[in-house]
């Protein structure tokens, strides 16, 4: 059941952009049914730590910080090497989201770290599944996926504004992410030999 569906968001962000869209993949796994738990990862507790382990999905996200995911994610990764020795997330779903000051900014490098990141932990990537927007004359810069990422949800923030700047179609991007990632673990949790339950 759907319901019975936990998705958690871990992410990092120094200045509140990433933060919004966390905010945006927690309302969109909400809305498909399930329970989201948004964990800043640098401050993550033991009781957080706890929730991680028992989701059943869990969403990565940072800002693109030179080419990468921030600092303090890469600490956070890095942190669960015991959990991956032990293939304590095996089975789970996972995806991921960033952001960045430029258009491109290097942010397919951030998720395909975290592509990379979920495959080492054993857990099965979702990707985005939409068509890329604002590739037309007919098109525009409010387009969901506007910026036509298909490996995650990304979003451009201007550097010298704040995290009311970002954009509503980067949010209604991560939201749309966050709904599809419930539907994907829920339907895991219906076929036990492949759901985070059986390992
Ligand atoms: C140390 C640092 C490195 C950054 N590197 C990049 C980068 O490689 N590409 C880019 O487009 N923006 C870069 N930025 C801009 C941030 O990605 C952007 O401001 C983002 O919205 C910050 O998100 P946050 O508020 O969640 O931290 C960088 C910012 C900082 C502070």
């Amino acid at each position: 059941m759907i319901s019975a569906t936990t998705v958690a968001i871990a992410y990092h962000s120094g200045q509140g952009h990433t933060a919004v869209l966390a905010e945006a993949v927690g309302g969109g796994a909400t809305e498909a049914g399930a329970t989201a738990v948004q964990i800043p990862v640098d401050t993550v507790t033991a009781e957080q730590w706890r929730t991680l382990d028992a989701a059943d999905a869990i969403v990565f996200g940072a800002p693109t910080y030179l080419g990468t995911a921030s600092a303090a994610f890469h600490v956070f990764a890095e942190s669960t090497s015991g959990r991956w020795a032990k293939r304590a997330w095996t089975g789970k779903v996972a995806a991921g989201f960033t952001v960045s000051g430029s258009m491109s900014g290097d942010k397919l490098h951030t998720l395909q770290y975290f592509s990379i990141f979920a495959a080492q932990h054993g857990m099965h990537w979702v990707n985005l599944d939409l068509l890329p927007g604002w590739s037309a004359s007919t098109a525009s810069v409010h387009d969901l996926n506007r910026l036509g990422i298909t490996l995650g949800a990304g979003a451009q923030t201007d550097t010298d504004r704040g995290p009311e700047a970002v954009s509503g179609a980067d949010a209604r991007t991560a939201f749309h992410l966050g709904a599809r990632v419930a539907r994907v673990a829920a339907a895991l949790n219906a076929t036990p030999a492949l759901s985070a339950a059986a390992h």
